[in-house]
């Protein structure tokens, strides 16, 4: 029995991914939230925690925090500190508080991009410079341009804005490629800030995702790292995350621009912490089986469909379409027409590109690979 049939109807959930089209029949392929149910030891978590009959402030738990430096140290190899961490109620707060801290010593930053929008905006909000450092496709693969960063980090770098697993491109940046970009960071005396939430979705196998700040003990002292499971366990509407910041300095700059901004967190959020960095199960290997086979069967897909191109994804559950051979205007509008809503590349600074989220049952992903075959076929003869 294929898994996760028949879909999950989210209709009546005011769902933001399905409400988008309601009424239309267009798959929403867009915002990165997975039609595939939040793992069961979470939604137990948050369940147990209903029972009790008070919803009051919670301070972050014992119990989670031991869960998640447990979990960064066995996953990854990279020993934190528990007064490193500071609890936030989402990775866009984390990446926007950070750059604001790191804007006290600097005038510009550094973005690789293509890159999720939310990080695109970051410099405009902090009012910052921000300076693009285009990704290149290599034998198939995007990479950072080392070449091009090292141009343009510098002394007046308040900060490299990085993002691995990488969206929207799928890359799992190798360690060689980390220690590039965390050498040019040393240099110049920056600092990084790494968004890796999407780190426990590694669909390749040969490859292991590796935490920038956990490479030695000096870029360490000039990152601030942020994580949350809620894409992999797919609880994004719960709004919970947590910053790493070893450097004391760093964190006092971080906590100092956040007071009073950002809300305290809730106690479903840290009971669905727990719960998820508590996982010993083969829960997670199981779901990066599925989307690493819905990755494959997308590829294998687009390979024969002429004037759409992408590469493989090694991470994440977003695969990055080249369609500006299509020459369209309006490629959003245009795939919309053909039943299929995939988020458009120019909010990730890639235009002619269209971001497709696979984190859906096979019966959808067939459904939408129909679709994109027949509207490449039309909008290929226009
Ligand atoms: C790379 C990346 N960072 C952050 C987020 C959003 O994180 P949060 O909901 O914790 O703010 C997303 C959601 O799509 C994402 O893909």
């Amino acid at each position: 029995m294929t898994p996760h049939e028949p879909p999950i109807d989210r209709r009546g959930t005011s769902s933001e991914k399905w409400e988008k089209y309601a009424g239309r029949d267009i798959l929403p392929l867009w915002v990165a939230d997975m039609d595939l149910p939040t793992a069961p030891f979470v939604l137990n978590a948050v369940r147990k925690r209903l029972e009790h009959p008070i919803l009051g402030y919670t301070a972050p738990p014992n119990r989670m925090v031991e869960a998640f430096t447990a979990w960064l140290g066995e996953r990854y190899g990279w020993r934190v500190d528990e007064d490193w961490l500071v609890w936030i109620p989402g990775v866009v707060t984390g990446f926007n508080v950070a750059a604001r801290a790191a804007a006290i010593e600097g005038d510009d930053l550094v973005v690789p991009a293509p890159v999720y929008g939310p990080i695109l905006k970051v410099p405009a909000n902090v009012g910052l410079r921000g300076v693009i450092s285009p990704l290149v496709l290599n034998g198939g693969r995007w990479e950072m341009d080392l070449d091009d960063l090292a141009a343009k980090v510098s002394p007046a770098t308040a900060a490299v804005l990085f993002c691995n697993p990488q969206n929207p491109t799928g890359r799992v940046y190798d360690r060689d490629e980390l220690e590039a970009l965390a050498e040019l960071v040393l240099r110049n005396k920056t600092i990084v800030i790494s968004d890796e939430i999407h780190c426990p979705i590694v669909l390749d196998p040969t490859k292991q995702h590796v935490p920038i700040a956990g490479l030695d003990r000096s870029i360490e002292a000039r990152s601030i790292s942020l994580f949350a499971p809620t894409k992999a366990f797919n609880f994004p509407g719960l709004n919970a995350a947590v910053a790493v910041i070893p450097d004391p300095c760093l964190r006092e700059a971080y906590e100092s621009v956040g007071t009073g901004l950002i809300s305290t967190y809730t106690p479903l959020a840290f009971a669905a912490l727990t719960a998820a960095f508590e996982d010993d199960t083969d829960w997670l290997d199981e779901q990066n089986a599925f989307l690493a086979g819905n990755a494959r069967r997308l590829e294998t897909a687009v390979a024969g469909i002429d004037g759409i191109r992408t590469t493989r994804v090694e991470g994440t559950y977003l695969a990055w379409l080249d369609v500006s051979s299509l020459g369209l205007a309006d490629a959003v509008a245009a795939f919309e027409d053909h039943g299929l809503g995939l988020h458009a590349g120019e909010e990730f600074g890639g235009p002619g590109f269209l971001r497709f989220n696979f984190g859906c049952p096979r019966s959808i992903l067939a459904q939408a690979i129909d679709r994109l075959v027949e509207a490449a076929g039309v909008l290929g003869k226009l």
